[in-house]
């Protein structure tokens, strides 16, 4: 209570900043002139208020203000944050051609750098070109169906566990305002916990990574982004420390072991060519796939829990397909035997897309769909609002699984319409595993829960880089 009491604060406070600053005239120009003769066009947007830009908007609303640009200036806008000139992508075509870095112009470490860099840095995300090919073929190893069907193995009786211990009331009495995202926070980080650490750890220990790992997230967040002792960023980068202590003290046992959690898997993976990851490779990636797997995943569950609280024909329908599974868990072969709730998963991801802008940094002067970017130039790729447009989607803000029917297939539109995983090199490599585990908890949740949301609720939501329920979520829950 005191924390939503605080969050609301913090909100309220936001919001009046965001006001305030959005008052202030702003000229609109372009970004930089194109070379002479070069054909380009330039980019145009417009600066923000002084000192701080649009940072306090982008905070407080960042589709409203990407959503503005884009309507005014098009799909490649710039905008000034916190001193920093920032160039937005919004759009199938701008994206894609982002993401496929045809010239290898753009970044992905050096823009992922002022965001995340110092809790983060040299996981797979903040590697280029040669290097990050290097690696990601070594990861992928830990990422193939074998790999994938030894998680659900370990995952499932965490979930069984977990649900099980749920206080929602039995039959006639539901728990009024059960706190969703709190809860699935809690679960996936206990599942990420075990998938990717293993059992060897103990419960103390967990706890301790587990509030490490937390404290490093929420350090990419914090709005005074220096080491000053106290405050976000500076737990964060004590919480960097704790993690990087924890695994470098592991590596030796797990290079000797034979689990199958992912820290034991990384120890051993190996590339069609034989290529293998250093231990300081390992403990940096462990870190970085921990942060890349928890929030999304986290995100994508509750916001799903949440739209079938409100669309209750979905949710029966959901339920009945996983009735007719015929099982109280699912198995890897089931993973695609849940259509509907393959459809209610991608809208889920198109409405609330977890990762909501990807940051790049030009390494040369470039362009994208003809308008100039120069060398330097930090560049947000929002697939987010590319996903909202009603340029591409019908009804963009009805949450309506059924676009993504085999009839109906609206996402046929263009390749990047729907791109929650991203794009190119960089594309989420754990794509299947969120897929799997958000199924295999879905679906146990269908078997033992109802729930609804109430018709007054209102999404009180909050954004790092996508959305987060700013108040728990509270859905009335029934245990069946
Ligand atoms: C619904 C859940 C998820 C969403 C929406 C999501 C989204 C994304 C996106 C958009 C990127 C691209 C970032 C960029 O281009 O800058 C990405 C990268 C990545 N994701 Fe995910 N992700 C999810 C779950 C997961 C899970 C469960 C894992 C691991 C088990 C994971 C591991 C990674 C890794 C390692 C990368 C970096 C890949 C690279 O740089 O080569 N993600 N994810």
């Amino acid at each position: 209570m005191a924390n939503l009491k605080k969050t609301t604060l913090k909100k309220a406070f936001k919001a009046a900043l965001a006001k305030a600053s959005s008052a202030y005239p702003s000229r609109p120009g372009p970004l930089a002139q194109p070379p002479a003769g070069s054909g380009l066009q330039p980019v145009m947007g417009e600066p923000g208020p002084p000192v701080l830009g649009s940072a306090l908007e982008m905070i407080n609303d960042p589709l409203k203000v990407t959503m503005e640009r884009y309507r005014k200036y098009g799909g490649v806008t710039w905008g000034r944050s916190i001193g920093m000139n920032l160039v937005t992508l919004v759009g199938p075509a701008e994206v894609e051609a982002a993401w496929m870095n045809k010239e290898k112009a753009f970044s992905s470490e050096q823009g992922w750098e002022p965001m995340i860099g110092p809790f983060f840095r040299r996981g797979i995300m903040l590697m280029d070109f040669e290097e990050h090919m290097y690696h990601r073929r070594i990861m992928q190893q830990a990422f193939t169906p074998a790999r994938l069907r030894g998680y659900l193995g370990i995952m499932t009786p965490h979930i069984e566990k977990a649900l099980s211990n749920w206080d929602a009331g039995s039959n006639g009495d539901a728990r009024i305002g059960f706190p969703v995202y709190s809860r699935v926070k809690d679960l996936a980080l206990t599942l990420a916990t075990e998938v990717f650490m293993g059992a060897a750890v103990t419960e103390q220990e967990a706890h301790r990574l587990e509030s490490s790992f937390e404290a490093a997230v929420r350090g990419g967040q914090a709005l005074i982004r220096s080491d000053i002792k106290i405050g976000t960023w500076a737990r964060g980068l004590r919480g960097r420390e704790a993690l990087q202590e924890y695994f470098r003290a592991e590596i030796a046992a797990r290079r000797a072991g034979t689990g199958d959690d992912l820290f034991t898997v990384l120890c051993h993976t190996e590339s069609d060519q034989g290529e293998t990851f250093t231990d300081e490779d390992v403990v940096n990636h462990m870190i970085f796939v921990m942060m890349a797997a928890h929030d999304t995943s986290t995100i994508a569950l509750s916001m799903l829990v949440y739209h079938l609280g409100r669309n209750p024909q979905w949710q029966e329908r959901l339920r009945a397909e996983s009735l007719a599974l015929g099982k109280a868990a699912i198995d890897y072969e089931d993973i695609d035997k849940l259509p509907g709730l393959e459809l209610a998963l991608k809208e889920t991801l198109r409405i609330n897309a977890p990762v909501g802008m990807l940051f790049r940094k030009t390494v040369r002067d470039t362009d994208i769909l003809g308008k100039f970017i120069p060398e330097g130039t930090l560049v947000a790729i929002n697939p987010w609002a590319t996903m909202l447009l009603d340029e591409w989607w019908p009804n963009p803000s009805a949450w309506d699984p059924e676009r993504f029917s085999p009839e109906r297939r609206e996402d046929k539109v263009h390749r990047f319409a729907w791109a929650p995983f991203g794009g190119g090199a960089h594309k989420c490599i754990g794509l299947y595993f969120a897929g799997m585990e958000i199924k295999a908890i879905m679906h146990q949740m269908l078997l033992q829960f109802e729930w609804s949301v109430p018709d007054d609720y209102r999404l009180n939501l909050t954004y790092g880089t996508g959305p987060t329920p700013a108040d728990g979520l509270p859905v009335d829950f029934t245990r069946r």
